[in-house]
Formats: C-alpha cells, sequence, structure tokens
C-alpha cells in the first residue's frame, strides 16, 4: 500500500503527483463544492481530507456525477468512482481492470504495460497469477490458527501499554496508544528486533507520505530511508534463509517456494505492503474509534452498558474511518460505466470512503452505530481477490483494546482538536490529545 510500486525512474513522479497542490502556488482549497461548476471538483486533494471537508464533494459527486473525469498534467486521465456498487464491479473484475500498475494515482500510462516491466512490485501491485501465488505465501500469517496464537500475545501488550498512560494529563492518545500498540504487532509479526521496533513506524510513514509533507523533505531522502529499509530486512533474511523456516514474515518469504526468487525490489515492494498494511490503517482505526465514541456520547454510553457490543463496533468503526479512502484500477479495455466512456490506460480510483457512505448500500450511513446490523457490509478492506489479507488481524487487535479500555477506564476523552494527514490515499489522525479516567 505504498506508491513505491512504480516503474524504475518515475519514483519521483510518482511521489509528487499531488504536484499541483503541494506547489508553492496551490490552487485553493475547494470549502464548498456547491459553489463551482462539478468539473472543477478533484477529490484527490489531501487538503481536503486534513481539513475533514471532503464528505460535501464525495455527496454532490455521488447524486450528481457519480463517475467523474479529472486530468493532471503527467498524470492522465482518471476517474472518481464513488458508488457502493460501480466500486464493487471495478474491484470483482480483475480481468478488466488491472492492478499491476499502481494503486495510488500514478503518472501517466500508455496503453496497459507488461506488469514483467515493474521494477518495484509487490503483490497489491499484481494480477494473477502472481498475485495469487504470492499471497498464497504469506497468507498463512493470519490464518485462524496464527491469530488464535497471537491473541494472549497482543492481550498482555495492550494491557501494558494502557495501564502505562499518564493518569491526570493530557496525552496524545495517537502516539502512545495507536503506535505503539500496531508497531508492536508488526515487530512480532516479523519477528524484528523489539527495540528497534519504531523503525518499523518511520519506514511506514516515509513510504506513504510524499516528499514535502512533513515526513521527508526529498524525494533523495525518502530513497535514501527506505534502501536502509530493505538493507535491514535483507540482512534479517540472511540469517533465516540458513535456518529451519519459521513462522515470521521474513522467514516466510525466505523460504515461500514462490518469494524465495525475489528481485530486492519487489522484496522491499512487499516489505513495505506489509509494513504499512499492519501499521498505519489499524493505527488510525484505533484512534478514529476514541474520537467516534467521542462525537456520538449516546454510542460510549450504549457501550458501557454493554461492552457486548465491542465486536459489533469494530468494523462500524473501520467503516467509519474508511482508512485508506481509495485503491486505484487502470483499464485493460475501452469501457462504459454509467454511461461514461473509460478508455484503456484511464485510471480508476475506487473512493471506499464515498461508498460507505453511499445511502444507497447503507442504511443511514453518515451514522455511527455500534449496534448496526450487518456492520460487515462496508468497503474499507476492498473486494475479490485483493480483499485486504489482513482484516480478521486488524480486527481483532481492535476487538482487544476496547475489551482492555473499558473495564480500566471509565472514560477515554477527546480534550482537543484532532489533526489530521494531510493525504487522500491515507486518511490518517496525527494528533488526538486524551484524558483518561480510572473507575
Ligand atoms: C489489502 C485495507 C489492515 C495487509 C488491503 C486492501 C485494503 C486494505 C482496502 C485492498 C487493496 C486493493 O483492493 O487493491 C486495510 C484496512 C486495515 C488493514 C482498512 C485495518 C483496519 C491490514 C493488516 C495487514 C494488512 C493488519 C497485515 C497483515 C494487507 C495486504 C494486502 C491488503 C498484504 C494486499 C492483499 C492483496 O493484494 O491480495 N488492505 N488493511 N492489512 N492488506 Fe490491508
Amino acid at each position: 500500500m505504498s506508491e513505491v510500486n512504480q516503474e524504475k525512474g518515475q519514483a519521483e513522479d510518482a511521489n509528487s503527483f499531488l504536484s499541483p497542490y503541494l506547489s508553492k502556488n496551490p490552487p485553493p482549497v475547494i470549502e464548498d463544492p456547491y459553489a463551482v461548476p462539478i468539473e472543477d471538483i478533484n477529490v484527490i486533494d489531501g487538503r481536503l481530507f486534513q481539513r475533514d471537508i471532503h464528505w460535501a464533494h464525495f455527496k454532490r459527486l455521488r447524486e450528481e456525477d457519480p463517475v467523474h473525469f479529472n486530468e493532471l498534467p503527467g498524470i492522465g486521465r482518471y476517474w472518481s468512482l464513488t458508488k457502493f456498487e460501480d466500486i464493487m464491479f471495478v474491484d470483482t473484475h480483475h480481468e478488466l481492470f488491472s492492478s499491476a500498475h499502481g494503486i495510488s494515482l500514478g503518472p501517466q500510462i500508455d496503453g496497459p504495460r507488461q506488469p514483467e516491466a515493474l521494477q518495484f512490485s509487490n503483490f497489491i501491485a499484481m494480477d494473477p497469477p502472481k498475485h495469487d501465488l504470492q499471497r498464497a505465501t504469506v497468507t498463512g500469517v493470519v490464518a485462524p490458527r496464527n491469530l488464535a496464537k497471537l491473541e494472549s500475545t497482543i492481550r498482555e501488550r495492550t494491557q501494558k501499554v494502557l495501564r502505562g498512560l499518564p493518569v491526570g494529563e493530557t496525552f496524545n492518545w495517537v502516539d502512545r496508544v495507536s503506535i505503539e500498540l500496531t508497531t508492536q504487532m508488526l515487530a512480532t509479526l516479523f519477528d524484528f528486533p523489539f527495540e528497534e521496533r519504531r523503525k518499523l513506524t518511520r519506514w511506514s510513514d516515509v513510504a506513504t507520505a510524499p516528499p514535502g509533507t512533513g515526513i521527508v523533505d526529498t524525494a533523495e531522502q525518502r530513497r535514501e530511508e527506505l534502501m536502509e529499509c530493505l538493507a535491514y530486512f535483507t540482512k534479517l533474511w540472511n540469517e533465516r534463509i540458513n535456518k529451519e523456516p519459521g513462522t515470521d514474515l521474513i522467514s516466510m518469504l525466505a523460504h515461500g517456494k514462490d518469494t524465495k526468487n525475489m528481485q530486492p525490489f519487489e522484496f522491499l515492494g512487499n516489505l513495505i505492503l506489509l509494513i504499512v498494511g499492519g501499521n498505519d490503517t489499524t493505527r488510525n482505526s484505533m484512534s478514529a474509534g476514541v474520537l467516534a465514541l467521542n462525537q456520538n456520547p449516546a454510542e460510549y454510553e450504549k457501550l458501557r452498558a454493554n461492552p457486548g457490543l465491542i465486536s459489533n463496533m469494530v468494523p462500524e468503526i473501520i467503516r467509519w474511518q474508511t482508512p485508506l479512502p481509495y485503491m486505484r484500477r487502470t483499464a485493460n479495455q475501452d469501457i462504459e460505466i454509467r454511461g461514461k466512456q473509460i478508455k484503456v490506460g484511464d485510471q480508476l480510483l475506487m473512493w471506499y470512503v464515498s461508498g460507505n457512505r453511499d445511502e444507497e448500500a447503507i442504511d443511514r450511513p453518515n451514522e455511527f452505530l455500534i449496534d448496526r446490523p450487518n456492520a460487515r457490509h462496508h468497503l474499507s478492506f476492498g473486494f475479490s481477490i485483493h480483499r485486504c489479507m489482513g482484516n480478521r488481524l486488524a480486527e481483532m487487535q481492535l476487538r482487544v483494546l476496547w475489551e482492555e479500555i473499558l473495564p480500566l477506564f471509565r472514560k477515554v476523552e477527546v480534550v482537543g482538536e484532532p489533526q489530521r494527514l494531510r493525504s487522500s490515499f491515507v486518511r490518517g489522525i496525527t494528533d488526538l490529545p486524551v484524558r483518561v479516567y480510572p473507575h
């Protein structure tokens, strides 16, 4: 889930895909989407997400132009799909819509590329058969049997983190809880040196944030840090390749029949995929739950009265947050959707964040309801062959977190404005000032 899945030499372009919005003189943010001609709406603008004002933009698109066209210099033609049904159609037809050209908006291509030409790739950015083979190699790490084994470790670590929180002080929930817990989990999955686990957080941030957005200053710095990541993991790989196959992800990749001969950039691509997949998304759901319950006090009350609702609340939090607002596909052929003529090579952005608020697919979609019937009916994990590999793991982490919060704290209170990431690809909360009140 990084933007490094681009062809060699294009990584910088890929990371400056928001350049019209990130340049020294960016166009003004469109605050009221109803005040401009519909062609001017461009939901890729990360500032809309940073300010949490993207909802009206998507509402207008769903109502008036659900398959919406934009074109940007260096990027080319792309379509925003905002209805649940259309997103499902694209997601479930991988033969028509390829993942092999990248999963976030990227540089223009001239017709479909050959996946073999990719230098920097991972299985989220592949089509069958290679995708299926590589996915099958690592999927065991999150199989139910493995998850059951992991649960007690996750619970112990969660208790420790929660008991260490500073009662009576304001602190940043994102850093103290969300980042800490997801990073610990990743270290477990990779069997990564525990004391050095914050390196994983750093690499995840570096991989997802374009230069100039506060994480890294330049594309060169970004490349250097990702190369450090590659070198570090190569060392671990070399240590494990000569040992009996273990159950950690590195060992699985090093011994897997279809992954053991991976090229360095492919190895890096897959590492980043697992790091970001297991990190950013779950982290933001951990913060989003606290925020949603504070914004909806009646739901918090319901939860306190009936902790049995936790398992149902977890998918509702994931729908509510939609940690990855969109995924991209590329048209393999000319095709018509809702009367719009998509051309071969056009990019299609499946806006899960909008599909999850589509009144035609979800009842009262703008309400956060922890006892919502059929709460798993959402798009946040995608569908079909690329459906999130870690979805059960993420749900378990969130369930355990709330199972441990409730007996410990009467309330986790949000006491200041949340700060959000300037990105339309990762819907992130960077700061969430809170206070905790023990029983
Ligand atoms: C794929 C979201 C947690 C690993 C995906 C996709 C989405 C997603 C939307 C589909 C991509 C596509 O259709 O192109 C999320 C969310 C999470 C989460 C919202 C948490 C709330 C995790 C965790 C892991 C993980 C904990 C770690 C094991 C992956 C992998 C893929 C993936 C490996 C690629 C699957 C494939 O291409 O076959 N995720 N994810 N994710 N996710 Fe997650």
